[in-house]
């Protein structure tokens, strides 16, 4: 697939392009127009010059007493001459010249009116009934530097405009888009927690009903996921009366059998019924985490929380969790207590379960409501691990379980902003497996963590 391109790019480079061919063919119109006009004024003074000459020149020759004899005028100072000019008679005898003329320059012929060599603007006049001509040089290249310095001066502008209209455009199209961005950071707020309407202010009009459709999703993802939530809590609920009846018919029917293959056989729906029933606690620990919920409204000291569930636990597992507490006197996070035991006893009977008999369950909390649950025994594989707190996946153990308790541990801990990690082996071991929660540390109203 072809990355997507950038707006800010897009529209940068193609309003300087466009505004460059423009600036270029205005520059190019003006330019011909400048320069019909300089040549204008330039001809006009030039023939001016040559009317003003004409009749000096022909007062002088025809004051003289031999008027066939070629005569340059005398300079009152030397310098170098701009306008040169020939007057001569109709048979091209040349009567008199300024002291800087090139007879080559000229027509051989003179002739009346304007015209163009490769290196002069010529203008030609007569008088006395076409007897006297006088014609009148001038350089061209005095007008082609007036062309091309007009020129320089209307390119001159662009060599700033280009870079200030690429920077204009993209700060323009950056705080134009600014409602977009907050609108997208929006969107990926949003999680199974957070599916309430999205609403940012002043965006553009193109992207207005976008928004209106996002949220008529939203309003229907989360239409459908209570839907989903209450008919998986509804449905445990339903079972557990039940398979409590059924496990205590089961278990007097197990007492009342005599020793032998029927009690085993008994013995075995037992302990399935327990199963099922233990299926149907997690389903509906995991919609209840999944319904949200989980933050507490005052801050919840996390010390004698965890304290408890280890406590409880500790009783039936024969002192197999070391418990570890900061020095501090208290924790404080703002988790639903409930919440929080779910938690650590999905954690604690994951850790007790799966790790090696032999060695105890280290369980943890640090000033900073880091909880750890460590425990030994066999490594976990990378790829398998990643996948653990997906719902219904399981790692390969022989041990019975419904690979649901590390997904309800993720949805709670993200319910509260906290973050979960596991690590297989644990940290500074060869094996076994380690679980962390970083907790979120309850501030008080200046911003400081509360001390107990
Ligand atoms: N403390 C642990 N030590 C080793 N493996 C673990 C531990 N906790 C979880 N696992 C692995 O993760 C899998 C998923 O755990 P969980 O979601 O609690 O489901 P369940 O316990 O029902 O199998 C387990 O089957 C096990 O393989
Ligand atoms: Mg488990």
């Amino acid at each position: 697939m072809k990355s997507p391109s950038s707006l800010q790019k897009r529209l940068g480079l193609g309003l300087t392009l466009g505004m460059t061919l423009l600036w270029l063919g205005a520059t190019v119109g003006a330019w011909l127009v400048v320069q019909h006009e300089l040549n204008e004024a330039f001809d006009s003074a030039l023939e001016e010059t040559a009317q003003r000459i004409l009749p000096l020149a022909v007062l002088e020759i025809s004051n003289r007493e031999e008027p066939r004899e070629a005569q340059h005028i005398a300079t009152l100072k030397t310098h170098k001459e701009y306008l040169t000019y020939l007057v001569r008679d109709a048979k091209g005898e040349i009567l008199m010249k300024s002291h800087d003329a090139n007879p080559k320059i000229f027509n051989k012929q003179p002739t009346e009116g304007f015209s163009t060599t490769g290196k002069y603007r010529l203008y030609g006049a007569s008088a006395l009934r076409g007897t006297l001509f006088i014609e009148i040089a001038e350089p061209l290249n005095h007008r082609r530097e007036a062309a091309r310095e007009a020129l320089f001066a209307l390119l001159l502008p662009l060599l700033a405009l280009i870079p200030i209209s690429l920077l204009g455009t993209w700060l323009f199209v950056r705080i134009s888009l600014r409602s977009v961005l907050a609108y997208r950071r929006a969107v990926e707020a949003r999680g199974v927690g957070d599916l309430s309407p999205i609403n940012v202010a002043r965006l553009p009009a193109e992207i207005n009903p976008l928004a209106g459709a996002v949220n008529h999703l939203l309003e229907r993802l989360r239409k459908a996921l209570e839907a989903e939530r209450s008919f998986t809590a509804n449905s445990a609920h339903e079972l557990r009366t039940p398979l409590a009846a059924t496990l205590a018919q089961i278990q007097r029917l197990r007492h009342e059998t005599p020793e032998g293959p029927l009690r085993v056989r008994a013995a075995k729906i037992e302990n399935s019924l327990r199963e099922l029933a233990r299926l149907s606690e997690k389903l509906m620990q995991l919609a209840k985490a999944e319904g949200g919920g989980l933050l507490s409204e005052a801050p919840q000291d996390l010390i004698p929380l965890l304290a408890h569930v280890v406590d409880e636990w500790n009783h039936s597992s024969r002192q197999r969790i070391e418990l570890q507490l900061p020095r501090q006197a208290s924790v404080y996070s703002a988790i639903d207590p409930d919440a929080f035991g779910v938690l650590l006893r999905n954690l604690i009977e994951n850790a007790l379960k799966y790790g090696a008999a032999d060695q105890p369950v280290e369980v943890s909390l640090s000033d900073q409501a880091l909880l750890q649950v460590v425990n030994g025994g066999p490594t976990v594989p990378a790829p398998v691990l990643q996948r653990l707190t997906e719902r219904f996946v399981r790692g390969n153990s022989e041990a019975s379980g419904s690979g649901l308790g590390l997904a309800i541990a993720k949805t709670i801990v993200q319910g509260v902003g906290a973050s979960l990690t596991l690590a297989s082996p644990a940290p500074g071991r060869t094996q076994g497996f380690e679980v962390r929660v970083q907790f979120q540390l309850a501030l008080d109203d200046h911003g400081d963590k509360i001390d107990g």
